[in-house]
Order: C-alpha cells, then structure tokens, then sequence
C-alpha cells in the first residue's frame, strides 16, 4: 500500500481476545452472570458503586497482566508506516496505546482513567490513576472524598462531542477496516456505513457472521492475530517486489 493511503480502522474487543482480555459478548464475556449492559451503566452504579467498582477493578488488574498481540502490533506498525492511519478503537484497556499505535481515538474512554462522579470543582474533568488493584472499593475522590467513576462510556451515555467529530472525520477515508467487533453497540457500529457512503472500500475482519459482514465490500473470517500478521506479510512481500 501507498504511505499515503488513508486508511482508517475500527476495533473492538475481539482484537485484545488473543492478548487473554475476554470480550464481552459471547460464552466467556459473562461476569458473575451479570452481563455488561446490567453493570456499565450510571443507574447500575448509583444502585452499587462498589458492585461496579468490583468489576472495573477485576478488569484492570485482568488487563494490567496483559500484553499487547500481533494485531496490536501490526495495527501499531502501519501507525508510523501509513501517513494518513487512524484507528478508533472501542476497546478500554490501552493495548493499542501500549503496542505503540499512534493517533488513538478512544470512542468508549479508558478503564486507565477516572472522575469525580458529583464532578467536583477541584478535580479535573478526568484524570489517569492506575492503581491495580484499588485498595479500597469503591475508591473515592481524592479531592472531595466523593466517589470517583471510571472513565469509560456507559450504555445510555453519550459520546464526547469531539470524539464522535474525529470519528466521523476518519470516516473520510481509502480503506475502512472493521476488526474484532459484534457490531452491534451504535453509534460505533454505524462507521462503517458512513464510510462507505463516503467512498471507502470496507474490510471487516472477523471469525464470525456479524450484522456488518453484508455490507462490507470484503469479509474475512480468521482472527485478527492472525489475519494482520498475513496481510503484513503479504504487504512486505508486494514492497520487496516492487523495483
Ligand atoms: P463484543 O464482545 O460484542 O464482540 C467481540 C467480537 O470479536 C465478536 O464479533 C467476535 O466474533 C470477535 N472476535 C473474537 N475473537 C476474535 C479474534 N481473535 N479476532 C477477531 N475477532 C474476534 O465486543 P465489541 O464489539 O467490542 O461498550 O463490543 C462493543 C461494545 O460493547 C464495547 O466497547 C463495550 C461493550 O459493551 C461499552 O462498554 C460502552
């Protein structure tokens, strides 16, 4: 591929599967039988602060013990290589960030980052704590005494205004990849299509049939481990051939 092309790729939890992070729909996406739509949401944590907190706290210290994998590491590797790459990615646990990739737009926020849930005046608007794991659950403000929330979009919540902008600036695109993702949470879900209407061609990338895969120009069913390791593969081979 050209250093110029703008490609532009969506990622989801299937990308951190082989680093041993579980996703989160699927036989072993379960926590305690409470599935994530009853647990990532500000009701679940007004009911339960320390239920909620339990479960972020397990996912850090899950995520903490993790290493970034070759899907990472490929994604991270046309980071630097493709000058106009972005990635979106809807995964919190910054393995992505980890494997080196650069331009991150994080559409659903990171476990890594925390708020004052009453938003207190003397806190900032968010901050990074990665304290793994939090001594006391459910861990509080340290400038109020309040409680602090995880820095992650709950369902029911909105994206940042200018995250969804960046998003949708990266819709304007060559090659649209969408990789490891159910497709089925919006509005991340509604990227590729806004891609396409926007002339890109779309590759999803998935061992499994999703609600995308119709739509896209090209699916592959492997894992995204392996499928990138291929296609880098395939990439080095087709530069070193060219005179
Ligand atoms: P899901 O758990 O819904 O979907 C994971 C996808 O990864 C499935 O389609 C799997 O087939 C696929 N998969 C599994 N192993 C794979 C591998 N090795 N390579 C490639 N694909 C693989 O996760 P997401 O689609 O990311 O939102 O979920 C979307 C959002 O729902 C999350 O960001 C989170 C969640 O609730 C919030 O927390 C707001």
């Amino acid at each position: 591929m050209r250093p110029e092309v703008r490609l532009t790729v969506l990622t989801g939890a299937g990308v951190s599967a082989a680093s041993g992070v579980p996703t989160f729909r699927g036989p072993q996406g379960l926590w305690k039988n409470y599935p994530p739509e009853q647990l990532a949401t500000a009701d679940a944590f007004r009911r339960d602060p320390r239920l909620v907190w339990e479960w972020y706290n397990w996912r850090r210290e899950l995520v903490a013990k993790c290493e970034p994998n070759a899907a990472h590491r490929v994604l991270a590797a046309w980071s630097a290589r493709y000058h106009g790459f972005k990635l979106i990615t809807q995964n919190v646990d910054g393995l992505h960030e980890r494997a080196g990739t650069r331009s991150v737009i994080r559409f659903h926020g990171s476990i890594w980052e925390v708020l004052c849930w009453s938003r207190c005046a003397a806190a900032p608007a968010r901050w990074r704590d990665e304290t793994v794991p939090f001594p006391n659950i459910p861990p509080s403000c340290p400038h109020c005494g309040g409680l602090i929330r995880p820095g992650v979009v709950w369902f029911g919540e909105g994206i940042d205004p200018v995250v969804l902008e960046q998003s949708f600036e990266a819709t304007e695109c060559d090659l649209f990849l969408v990789i490891g993702t159910s497709a089925v949470v919006y509005p991340a879900a509604g990227l590729a299509s806004q891609a396409a209407r926007r002339g890109a061609i779309t590759v999803e990338i998935n061992p499994e049939i999703t609600p995308a895969t119709s739509s896209a120009d090209l699916s592959i069913q492997g894992r995204a481990e392996e499928v990138l390791q291929e296609l880098e593969r395939l990439i080095q081979e087709g530069s070193a051939l060219r005179p």
